[in-house]
């Protein structure tokens, strides 16, 4: 019975000296295990003299170590949970890391911008290939082989001239095919937005660039429409305030052929360094299509007359957004085309 006194004493000391899940294990096997100190006081009820009180006293011990053990086991599984809780808690107030999205190139911002005007005035948007024949790219353009127009128009040939097939040099190639592929013959109002390629290079110029390309044939189409229509296509991009300049001009593939200055944009056509000095800046070539043309491409000139314009698009976005080299436009260097993230268009 002493002995279990004894036990119960050291019990109670110990009790305080438990911080952890480990120690209160080892405890267990301490007290609870096979020769531990409860199980040894178990074989000792064969000598004790009251059997039932060394019992009794037996079972408070055990009961006392078996309390004190599941609470404290409970209470470090507790704690230990709520530390983990805490650790792997996800802080939903952080914020998120950015998804890096893409912005569109100035050229695609312009030629969208284009496109959309000419849609609402009723064109459809007409694309031909840049690979085209010598045919479509000048012959039937009234450029026919040895004319001089094409000096200002050397380009990339893909195998030699015999093959005839080369990089397209003007969006007016695809005037032709529009025209030839319209079997019924009958109205078209087209824009051919695309790149072309020429033998230049240098600040302004490119081996490759685009353009932007209109035609309109009806019957009882006149200069006047190509007036108006160019006169309000000038305002909308550049500004309402924008005075608009027609020059006669000479282009084989129209007739009369009139070239295009708009007022400039940068000092009102008071004269500055990007007009040289002049207040104007021309944009675009046009004229009313030549009947030999219509003719060629299967139209009847008599029944039917059509007005075209061609115009670069890289020069409106340059002007548009300050670029002063268009080489630049074809670098493919990032930082250029971050320069139009959410920029307003
Ligand atoms: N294709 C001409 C060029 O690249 C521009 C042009 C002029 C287009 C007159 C036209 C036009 O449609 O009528 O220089």
């Amino acid at each position: 019975m002493d002995k279990i006194k004894e036990v119960l004493k050291l019990l109670e000391s110990e009790k305080n000296t438990i911080q952890d899940l480990k120690s209160l294990e080892e405890m267990k096997v301490r007290y609870m295990g096979k020769k531990g100190l409860i199980s040894e006081l178990q074989a000792g009820i064969k000598e004790a003299s009251d059997k039932k009180a060394y019992g009794m006293e037996l079972n408070t011990l055990r009961n006392s170590f078996l309390e004190f053990y599941e609470e404290k086991k409970q209470a470090f599984e507790n704690s230990l949970l709520e530390e983990k809780l805490k650790s792997e808690a996800i802080d939903i107030t952080l914020p998120g890391r950015k998804i890096k999205k893409g912005s569109l190139h100035p050229m695609t911002l312009i030629t969208e911008q284009f496109e959309d005007l000419f849609v609402s005035m009723g064109y459809q948007v007409y694309e031909g290939p840049e690979i085209e024949s010598d045919e479509n790219c000048f012959q039937k353009l009234n450029i026919p082989k040895g004319h001089p127009a094409r000096d200002a128009q050397d380009t990339f040939y893909l195998k030699d001239e015999v093959e005839n097939y080369l990089l397209r040099s003007q969006t007016s190639t695809a005037q032709v095919r529009a025209m030839e592929e319209n079997k019924e013959k009958g109205p078209l109002r087209i824009v051919c937005p695309g790149k072309v390629y020429r033998r230049d290079e240098d600040a302004t110029h490119s081996h490759q660039f685009r353009q932007i390309e209109g035609l309109v044939i009806d019957e009882n189409v006149s200069m006047a429409d190509l007036k108006g229509t160019l006169e309000l296509f000038c305002k909308k991009v550049l500004g309402e305030k924008t005075k608009v300049r027609f020059r006669p001009s000479f282009f084989p593939f129209t007739e009369p052929s009139v070239e295009v200055d708009v007022s400039c944009f940068k000092c009102n056509g008071k004269g500055c360094n990007l007009c040289k000095q002049t207040g104007w800046i021309e944009v675009l070539g046009a004229g009313m299509v030549h009947p030999h043309v219509l003719e060629m491409c299967g139209y009847d000139s008599k029944k039917y007359q059509g007005f075209a314009f061609g115009t670069g698009l890289d020069r409106f976005a340059m002007f548009k957004y300050n670029i002063p080299d268009i080489r630049t436009i074809y670098g493919n260097d990032i930082r250029f085309i971050k320069e139009f993230d959410r920029r307003d268009v």
